[in-house]
């Protein structure tokens, strides 16, 4: 596991964006060898996103040949409405970039058919040759997509709960209205994103300090689902001063440390 420690937010998305963009370029993707990219909402990966537009205007990067999968999506909520994921990812990356429409995956929250939906998009991944970078944010409780503590850390895309604390936390952009929030989603499973060549993790603010910590030094459990990537081998974590504030001041320095003479990203 990498452990990335910024001074700030902003700073950890130039880096997830920079990170992305040297991805795809080293890829050097084509019209039949695409680079699959796993893509998170939420207001974590917003910096990230404006990021990677920025570089996409100035032709540092381009998407033509990107294909995407969205993590989750809401039940019931159409894609024109303002709160559903597939507005999100409209309003705050795709329509600002050349990716295909073709080429843009997303969980059909409107479908009455959850297991056959389900069923598709895993299938569809494989059909891609799996995901080269899943990238995600991740809850206070460790959460990553919909996968709530408890969640198989084998799991597939399926149909969530969401607990109370989540859906107290998304009532923020529901006019702090619990009632208006969908209680049900379609989420890939912690097994769909840790099936993926990388995992890339972006957590920002001392809220995110304990997940990080449970993430990075505690045991691997599915009660703190983030603690897979301890499994994975290939896995970032891209933190702020902030979110890494729990973790004990050796770990940090271990890390810091480890990053100063990496050989891989940045160069
Ligand atoms: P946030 O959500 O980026 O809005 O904090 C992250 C998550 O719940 O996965």
């Amino acid at each position: 596991m990498r452990v990335i420690i910024k001074p700030d937010s902003e700073q950890c998305s130039q880096w997830a964006a920079d990170y992305v963009a040297y991805k795809i370029n080293r890829f050097h993707p084509a019209p039949n060898r695409p680079f699959v990219l796993g893509l998170p909402t939420g207001s974590t990966p917003l910096g990230m996103y404006r990021n990677l537009i920025e570089q996409y205007k100035a032709g540092k990067i381009s998407f033509e040949n990107v294909v995407t999968f969205n993590m989750d999506e809401y039940i019931g909520l159409p894609p024109e409405h303002p709160q559903s994921y597939h507005y999100f990812m409209k309003e705050n990356f795709f329509k600002h970039i050349n990716i295909k429409p073709q080429n843009i995956h997303m969980l059909n929250g409107m479908t009455r058919d959850y297991e056959k939906e389900c069923t598709d998009y895993e299938n569809a991944i494989k059909k891609c040759g799996g995901v080269n970078l899943f990238i995600g944010g991740i809850g206070t409780d460790g959460h990553i997509a919909f996968n709530e503590p408890g969640s198989s850390l084998s799991s597939r895309t399926r149909i969530k709960t969401l607990r109370y604390d989540t859906i107290k936390s998304n009532s923020r952009f529901f006019d702090n209205d619990l009632n208006r929030v969908p209680k049900t989603t379609l989420t890939v499973g912690v097994g769909t994103i840790t099936d993926a060549e990388e995992v890339m993790i972006i957590a920002t603010g001392s809220n995110k300090a304990e997940a990080i910590r449970q993430g990075v030094e505690g045991a691997v459990t599915h009660m703190w689902p983030i603690s897979i990537l301890q499994m994975h081998q290939h896995s970032i974590i891209v933190c702020d001063e902030e979110a890494a504030s729990s973790l004990r001041a050796e770990t940090v320095k271990y890390f810091k440390e480890i990053e100063n003479r990496t050989l891989d990203f940045p160069l």
